[in-house]
């Protein structure tokens, strides 16, 4: 039934080896896994590699504080990494390490090609250096006080109060996160990528791609900017590899990692003659090559990666696939509040498939956030898997075994009603096949309640107690039976090793997607196990405890860890009124944005809002609005912007201004 075979390479993001993997990063890889398993299923070639991403300054931080060379560090790591991937069930055909022969080879190969064609060229800038350390500082290694909004302790590339960015030479009176001491400036030669010239190349890709409109957006939004010549050298001393012909620069981490990915699928062409590392990457390849990736790391991935691809004479993405960042319980994960929830401990309490079928019924093909809410799981997985979907089976299987000594009838009991579960396996992989996985769940689901509906109607425990009626049970179970397998065999991407016992207890051998469409007939069964079981309350509050205590903050925070509540003290500072839009015009260069001139009651405002796509300037003239009114004017591209308008929506076409009632007056205070 499957067309033609398809060759796909998949890749996830390469995650960095200095700390564990969460719950956040599960989103990418069982999303990723899903996929996967889905193609192998319909038959197609398809290979997933990753790695660890090996490099950078934090990671040499790390191995230095811990007193062990950095390979040691990350060897360590990646033996976590695959230990635990393996565990949630997550099925690599290669996880290797960017710090190795074949990746060093290959950013050689491809920084040669660019340098032949005339896109690196080195330039002298200027850098903060810590002379106690003895190093050159990443912009997140020096903090101090924000040039704008004069909010103390920020880091050097972006205020968290005011949101304005800028380099750490800005800041007032920096210090070295490393050494407490004040930095000072030196100059060093860089070597940069000409990104600026591959605009149009860029573009034709992007068209190509068929990016997600969200990112479609981000993307022209960068456009909008200007794309800049990129950074790809670092000072020693660095983890990394050396740029050739250097004795002190290395490749930036960011370089090297992407490239991680084509070195992965080399080390793994070199073990498997089926696989050839050219067919897949030449710039003509007629295969299928995809990134699933998460929001924040974009720009890499559609910009720089591509450039470097084209200009290097390799073949480009086919496409690149986002997902949004994962909440727990609505926030930002905390240690405080145990969300912050490692998957070793999640491990430690739970089955992976529970998780593995949370996160596909909560997934889309878009960068919108996914919440863990910790009650949903429980009710959800019971209610799905356990409620509907094991009990078809359970209510089934009994009867065959101990009456029919494990044989299943000849014939269907009802034909049409196994047609409609047959019949929607396209639907079903098409929704896959968009990572519409929440779709998907929601079909099987609601099959999975029909199939319940139809044992609840002939209830084949009272039909038995009738001598006549012992031929029918058989019918009725096998029916049963066979409607569960086919949802089985839907639900095999993402509860993989219970689809595996399902499969063996009903005695074959393989199970291909087109199996779901024809039914299992006059062969004999095995005795059932029970295939899963409920999440009890307990398990879920073990493991949020555990959470709280058992980890050890690490010197790179990453951002996601921190716990960004406000306080509502915070939250009365901000000044919420209504304004009334007197002035609406486009702004000049830029697609997305509209200069407003607002009444807020006492004085009028300029704010620039990133509405267009969504409002045409002439409606909007006369409308009530809400104003963030005591923001610190921020100095953006087109002029100063001196507050911000609130509306709803993912962006794009999809905003929504909210319109206060008709008594509201510019200048009242929202709260
Ligand atoms: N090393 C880089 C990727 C290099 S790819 C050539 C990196 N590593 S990471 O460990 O920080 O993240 C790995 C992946 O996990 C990224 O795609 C990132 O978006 C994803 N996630 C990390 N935290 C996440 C959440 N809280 N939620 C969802 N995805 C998250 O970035
Ligand atoms: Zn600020």
């Amino acid at each position: 039934m499957s067309p033609l075979r398809r060759k796909i390479l998949v890749s996830s993001a390469l995650p960095y080896a200095n700390g564990s993997i969460h719950m956040g990063h599960l989103v990418e890889y069982l999303q990723t896994d899903i996929w996967v398993r889905f193609q192998k299923l319909r038959g197609h070639t398809c290979t997933y590699v990753c790695a660890s991403d090996a490099h950078g300054t934090p990671i040499m931080l790390k191995a230095r504080e811990l007193g062990i060379s950095p390979q040691d560090l990350t060897e360590k790591i990646s033996a976590e990494f695959i230990r635990d991937f393996s565990d949630f069930g997550i099925e690599f055909d290669n996880f290797y390490t960017t710090h190795s022969p074949e990746n060093e080879t290959l950013v050689a190969d491809i920084y040669g090609k660019l340098r032949d064609s005339g896109d690196i060229y080195t330039r002298t800038i200027e850098q903060s250096y810590d002379e106690k350390e003895g190093m050159f500082l990443p912009d997140r290694f020096v903090r101090g006080t924000c040039p704008v909004c004069k909010s103390a302790d920020q880091y050097g590339d972006a205020c968290e109060v005011c949101g304005a960015t800028y380099s750490p030479e800005d800041l007032i009176e920096p210090l070295s996160v490393l050494s407490g001491t004040p930095p000072v400036k030196r100059e060093s030669e860089h070597y940069f990528f000409k990104l600026s010239e591959y605009g149009d190349r860029l573009r034709e890709w992007m068209e190509s791609a068929a990016l997600d409109k969200n990112m479609l957006a981000k993307l022209e939004e960068w456009f909008e900017t200007g794309l800049q010549d990129w950074d790809i050298s670092r000072d020693a001393p660095y983890f990394g590899f050396k740029i050739p012909g250097t004795s002190d620069k290395y490749f930036y981490v960011w370089l090297d990692a992407p490239v991680g990915y084509m070195a992965s699928f080399k080390n793994l062409c070199d073990r498997d003659a089926r696989l050839d590392f050219d067919e897949y990457w030449s710039a003509d390849s007629d295969t299928e090559l995809y990134h699933f990736i998460g929001k924040d790391i974009m720009y890499f991935h559609t910009l720089f990666w591509p450039a470097v691809l084209i200009g290097s004479g390799y073949r480009t993405p086919t496409s690149v696939f986002a997902h949004g960042f994962l909440t727990v319980n609505g926030q930002k994960m905390s240690k405080a509040r145990g969300t912050f929830i490692n998957g070793r401990a999640y491990l430690d309490h739970l089955n992976p498939n529970h998780l593995r079928y949370y996160y596909a019924a909560k997934l889309g093909p878009t960068i919108e956030d996914i919440d863990l809410n910790l009650d949903d799981f429980i009710a959800r997985v019971n209610s799905d898997l356990v409620g509907k979907l094991v009990n078809i089976a359970s209510r089934c299987a009994g009867f065959i075994s101990k009456r029919f000594d494990g044989e299943l009838a000849d014939a269907l009991e009802n034909e049409e009603l196994f047609a409609s579960f047959a019949n929607s396996a396209e639907q079903i992989a098409e929704h896959y096949e968009n990572r519409e996985y929440s779709k998907a769940m929601r079909m099987v689901m609601t099959l999975a309640d029909n199939a319940n509906r139809y044992i609840d109607e002939y209830k084949p425990w009272l039909m038995i107690k009738d001598e006549n009626q012992t031929e029918a049970v058989q019918a009725v179970c096998t029916q049963g039976l066979n409607m569960f397998r086919s949802l089985m065999i839907y639900l095999a991407p993402v509860i993989p090793s219970v689809a595996e016992s399902a499969r063996s207890f009903l005695n074959e051998e393989r199970w291909h997607w087109d199996n779901a469409a024809t039914p299992l007939l006059g062969t004999s069964i095995n005795k059932f196990k029970p295939l899963l079981t409920r999440v009890e309350p307990e398990q879920v509050k073990a493991m949020v405890e555990q959470s709280k205590g058992s980890l050890t903050p690490t010197a790179d925070a990453a951002p996601a860890e921190q716990d960004d509540n406000i306080s509502i003290d915070d939250f009365m500072k901000v000044d919420l009124r209504i304004a009334r839009i007197e002035k609406a015009e486009p702004v000049e260069g830029a697609d997305k944005l509209l200069a407003l001139t607002l009444n807020v009651g006492d004085s009028t405002r300029n704010v620039f809002a990133g509405i267009k796509a969504a409002y045409d300037p002439a409606t909007l003239v006369g409308r009530h609005v809400i104003v963030v009114a005591n923001l610190a004017p921020r100095k953006m591209r087109f002029g100063v912007s001196e507050g911000m308008v609130l509306a709803a929506g993912p962006g794009g076409e999809d905003i929504f201004l909210l319109s206060p009632d008709a008594g509201a007056k510019p200048g009242m205070r929202v709260k």
